[in-house]
């Protein structure tokens, strides 16, 4: 620098007049300077954005927790404008009684928080054959980490007395694509929630307002917003969710079903396509997520050279079994081309494959379940790319 610099010795304009008073904005919005950190969709993935998905902006957040106006939203059939006067959460099949709640009953049974992962399935779908998207927000942006406040399913399925021959349950949807998941019977009595709040609030319109189910660590299909309705039977229903969709076709025509946990996954965030380095050679922060739908992330490591050479990322924040955990790693940067990976540990042993292997397993045909490593490409200019390396 050649003289002082004027945003530090000069006046600037808002330390010359007063700001706005309190109740301003009874409820807070961010910065205008941070209006480009929203949810985008892909405009030509889908055919109508009420059966369509957008992303969140993982490449502009840090920490864990997802704020709930970026929380990704999928929906097959839009958002249902729900009443929650006029909602209710119905226990039928084979139960000793048949139950109906209001939205106040609910709230008299005990609750917990929890911060969980939710990943869409398709999550890094677009990129079973090759490279394609360039973000992680779009590759990678199917995922949010909230806390949740609810209901141990476990607690309103006890109320209404499950029968001895019970052994799946069907939670519904209030909104018109009436979306229905078979679930095991013992995951519902383990850690399923009827949630009611995210990050301390009620749940937005978006993701199931007022209540939605919480299935910790499994695909986000299953995970019914605007529940309205658990059917407890003997058998699965394999209704359109777990047959023609939400299923892996493998190359020698049999399908892989009911692949219900997320793997475990990772990704760097920044730098990424859309959070390219803007500052040169010299000390340089890498940042990412890493996840398991197994238990907890014990280990991540980072490679700058496409897979050659592997470095352990420090882990930073809390570590939480199916929550997202965000790791670091701060080296020099010499200017020169890097391909950065980032692969994680999970809790069982489990390591992050390459997208070659997973594609040995399963052929090309897959949408769901791409949990392989990703690349960035990035060049001596901080630009960065979604490649892949053989
Ligand atoms: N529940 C209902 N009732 N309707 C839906 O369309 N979409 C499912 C699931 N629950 C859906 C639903 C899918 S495919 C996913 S990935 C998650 O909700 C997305 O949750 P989100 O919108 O909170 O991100
Ligand atoms: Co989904």
């Amino acid at each position: 620098a050649t003289g002082p610099d004027p945003a530090i010795v000069e006046k600037q304009p808002w330390m010359q007049y007063l700001g706005e008073g309190v109740d301003a904005h009874p409820y807070g919005t961010p910065s205008p300077h941070e209006a480009h950190v929203v949810r985008r969709n892909v405009e030509w993935l889908t055919a109508d954005p009420v059966s369509s998905v957008n992303f969140t902006p993982i490449h502009e957040l840090d920490g864990i927790i997802t704020p709930n106006g970026l929380c990704f939203e999928r929906h097959h059939a839009g958002i249902a404008e729900v009443d929650p006067s006029q909602h209710r959460l119905m226990i039928n099949g084979l139960v000793d009684t048949p139950l109906v709640f209001t939205m106040e009953d609910l709230a008299r049974f005990p609750r917990e928080n929890h911060v969980y992962f939710l990943e869409c399935a398709a999550n890094s779908g677009m990129e079973w054959r090759g490279a394609q998207l360039n973000g992680c927000q779009f590759t990678h942006g199917m995922i949010h980490n909230v806390m949740y406040t609810g209901v141990p399913l476990r607690l309103i399925l006890e109320e209404a007395g499950v029968k001895s021959s019970a052994a799946w349950v069907l939670p519904e949807g209030a909104d018109a694509s009436a979306m229905t998941r078979s679930i095991p019977l013992e995951k519902a009595m383990d850690d399923c929630l009827v949630a009611f709040k995210m990050n301390g609030e009620a749940l937005r319109p978006e993701q199931g307002y007022p209540v939605r189910l919480v299935v910790p660590g499994w695909e986000g299909n299953m995970w019914v917003k605007w529940l309205r309705r658990i059917e407890v039977g003997d058998q699965p229903w394999h209704h359109r969710e777990e047959t023609s969709k939400y299923t892996d076709l493998l190359p020698d025509g049999r399908a892989r079903r009911f692949t219900w946990e997320m793997d475990a996954k990772s990704v760097i965030t920044s730098p990424s396509p859309q959070a390219p380095i803007p500052h040169g050679p010299g000390h340089t922060v890498v940042t990412g997520l890493a996840w398991s739908g197994r238990g907890t992330i014990p280990r991540v490591d980072v490679s700058l050279d496409g897979g050659v050479n592997w470095h352990q990322a420090r882990m930073s924040g809390p570590s939480l079994t199916k929550s997202l955990h965000r790791f670091y790693h701060e080296f020099d940067w010499d200017g020169r081309p890097l391909l950065l990976q980032s692969r994680a540990h999970d809790s069982t042993g489990y390591v992050q494959p390459t997208k070659d292997m997973l594609r040995e397993l399963r052929g090309e045909n897959s949408i769901y379940h791409n949990n392989g490593i990703q690349t960035w490409a990035v060049s001596e200019q901080g630009i960065a790319e979604n490649v892949e390396v053989s």
